[in-house]
């Protein structure tokens, strides 16, 4: 598309109405939002429906005790059984669960149902083998290859609660998460393909165990064959995945859960130090992933669908795994980078598979407008039928871009807000309903109350801004913060009386659609990762060098936000004044090496003083001017209202030395 059509697409102040074809078709009509609205605990009954209980609940939902609720009480369900063998026993034992492709081309895999459910029953009774039981948890670190898939199916079938850790987390990370779920195994893999060269795993879980004595057992999957080097294996605690999984037997008989028997915790990063685990239990979850994927993504059998995430992170674990293996769909999982071994890899993927359904982030979105459309021009893109995003805000620019370059013009773009502790889809067009307007999320899907309040908590009207909150309950919402209530209450639940706040602010427009406009509390959002502000700072301080930091998320045109640390250092590591040689680049390896390379600062900036309140509060919103290259706004608050000519003078001193 040239430049010029572009321009005057984003001038016209699109809305792309739902194409007919789809609006005849689609799975949820219009009457879909006002039933909801007349009874949306019915609603949700109806949509339990598509699972298969063992017991069916006696009271759909329990919201006596709020914020702590309850869904389908008295009901029982395996989710594995519900994800696998249920569709085994309806016929479908051959359709294919995921198309896996590997990094290194030619490397792929198809695994039906009938594969996958062998393979699932194997991997039970080799975790049962070592001793996993109902309630244990298990650390899962691995990289994108299918044994992940069933390594979580394995500890569901089990009712032992999973807790995957994006592998790209370092081994402090992945420590702290250990130790804090207590978990007694870890699965992982001796690494995985990366840019084009294997990326080790097994070293980083050696080193993390370190400190935690209580795992009995790691259980290893062979990916890449490196060699695990002296001291890489401990011959008492690890396991092969392949001497374990693969002559065990293939019978397994899943025991039905509790509907609120917990299914995994996932960490997400909050506004405090410490990642707080989320817990989503078994059936209210699967029943809103199941739902929204088939809702959101108007989910026909022949449809191939592809969730460009990690299942390291909840798009993950709802969109590759839950919700799609739920309903039985064909999946595409890719195990690596877009641009290896070439820039097209992804479109060629779409071509080769005749994808019908993409969902990705709009960082890469953006990564891609940046090589040009000329890439994915090469290839057939023409089975895609809706496209969606997820993740952070998507521009109006990357919406088009992705909706016209991708989409041939004719897929709808589905905006889906939601988050970890959501479960599932909240605010998201249905595409064969809703009109889409590139920047908008448009509005909560039936059975869900999303309102846009002020300060005091009152429901703004069209035309203005506020807080995003959730005003009822919903079926896969978290139901704590693992090991501590009162932090899930005082978190979520405290800031609005009776309100979940999501932490986002939002805007409604004259029509009353809903725009996402980001993080209002001390979470960052960088290429669609949910990183802390202060996780990194308490990073950059406990580096022996460092004797303050204050970060802020900056706005960046490619990773949507980037990571901007100023820090003061200790005199130990200032020679005449002077910062040590090599101390930025420092400090950002031990940032990466504490929470994982996402989290590496992209600007260190040393400076002598930061800008605090009287009351010794950091202005982070002053340093966001600096970071972002702005006139640097109020400081009449300030204690030292010098302070920000003092960071100016250094940043022009700084640069006259380049
Ligand atoms: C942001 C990811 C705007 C938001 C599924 C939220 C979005 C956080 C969107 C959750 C969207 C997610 N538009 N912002 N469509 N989707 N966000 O827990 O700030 O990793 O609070 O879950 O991402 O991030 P999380």
């Amino acid at each position: 598309m040239s430049q010029e059509t572009l321009s005057n697409l984003l001038h016209e102040n699109r809305r792309f109405e739902p194409p007919a074809d789809l609006a005849a078709n689609a799975n949820v009509k219009a009457d879909a939002y006002d039933e909801a609205e007349r009874d949306y605990v019915a609603f949700w009954e109806k949509a339990a429906e598509r699972l298969t209980w063992e017991t069916k609940w006696d009271r759909a939902l329990d919201w006596d005790d709020p914020p702590f609720a309850k869904w389908y009480v008295g009901g029982t369900l395996n989710a594995a059984y519900n994800c696998v063998d249920r569709h085994v026993e309806n016929g479908n034992g051959d359709r294919v669960a995921y198309h896996w492709i590997g990094e290194p081309e030619g490397d792929s895999r198809d695994i039906t149902y009938a594969e996958l459910k062998d393979i699932v029953c194997q991997a039970a009774n080799a975790l049962t083998d070592l001793g996993v039981k109902k309630g244990d948890r298990v650390a899962i670190y691995m990289p994108m290859i299918p044994e992940t898939v069933v390594a979580m199916l394995a500890c569901a079938r089990l009712g032992a609660p999973h807790t995957v850790v994006f592998g790209g987390f370092s081994s402090t990370a992945l420590r702290d998460r250990v130790q804090d779920c207590d978990a007694r195994i870890v699965i992982t893999a001796d690494g995985g393909y990366r840019r084009g060269a294997p990326a080790a795993l097994k070293p980083a879980v050696d080193e993390a165990l370190e400190s935690c004595p209580d795992v009995r057992n790691v259980l290893v999957v062979r990916r890449t064959g490196q060699d695990l080097g002296e001291g890489g294996w401990t011959d008492v605690r690890d396991v092969w995945w392949h001497d374990a999984v693969d002559g065990a037997s293939k019978d397994h008989t899943p025991e039905a859960f509790d509907s609120e028997h917990p299914l995994y915790v996932m960490y997400t990063s909050g506004t405090t130090g410490k990642p707080k685990g989320i817990l989503h239990t078994t059936a209210g979850y699967l029943v809103g992933c199941a739902w929204t994927h088939w809702a959101v993504f108007d989910l026909k059998d022949d449809d191939v669908f592809w969730t460009a995430a990690d299942i390291g992170w909840v798009t993950g674990h709802s969109y590759i795994v839950y919700g799609p293996l739920a309903n039985g769909t064909t999946s595409v999982m890719y195990e690596g980078t877009p641009d290896t071994p070439h820039k097209g890899r992804w479109w060629e993927i779409i071509q080769d598979y005749k994808i019908t359904l993409l969902y990705c982030a709009p960082t890469v979105i953006r990564t891609f407008m940046k090589w040009g459309a000329d890439i994915p021009q090469k290839f057939d893109l023409s089975t895609l039928r809706i496209i969606g995003s997820v993740g952070e805000p998507i521009n109006p620019e990357a919406y088009i871009w992705y909706r016209e370059t991708i989409g041939g013009g004719r897929t709808p773009v589905v905006d889906t807000w939601w988050q970890t502790e959501t479960g599932m889809h909240m605010i998201s067009p249905l595409p064969g309903v809703t009109a889409g307007k590139p920047g908008s999320a448009m509005k909560a899907l039936p059975g869900v109350s999303a309102v846009v309040v002020d300060d005091e908590g009152n429901a703004v009207k069209p035309g203005s801004g506020g807080y995003l909150v959730i005003t009822e309950p919903w079926p896969a919402m978290l139901r704590t913060i693992w090991g501590d209530d009162e932090r899930y209450r005082e978190t979520y639940w405290s800031r609005f009386e009776g309100m979940y706040f999501a932490g986002d602010g939002a805007k409604l427009d004259e029509d009353g659609d809903i725009w996402l406009l980001g993080r209002v509390d001390d979470v960052m959002n960088v290429s669609g990762h949910r990183l802390s502000t202060t996780e990194i700072e308490s990073a950059l301080v406990s580096h022996p060098s460092v004797a303050e930091a204050a970060v802020v998320g900056a706005n960046d045109a490619d990773t949507g936000q980037a990571v901007n640390a100023f820090v003061i250092l200790r005199e130990s590591a200032l020679t005449d004044g002077e910062p040590e040689e090599g101390i930025v680049d420092e400090l950002r390896n031990h940032v990466s090496k504490e929470i994982g390379p996402i989290a590496k600062p992209k600007a260190i900036l040393v400076v002598a003083e930061l800008p605090k309140t009287r009351s010794g509060k950091i202005m982070r919103r002053l340093l966001r001017d600096i970071a972002e290259k702005r006139e640097v706004g109020d400081v009449t608050t300030l204690a030292d209202s010098t302070v920000m000519d003092k960071i100016k003078e250094g940043i022009a001193a700084g640069s006259d030395e380049d």
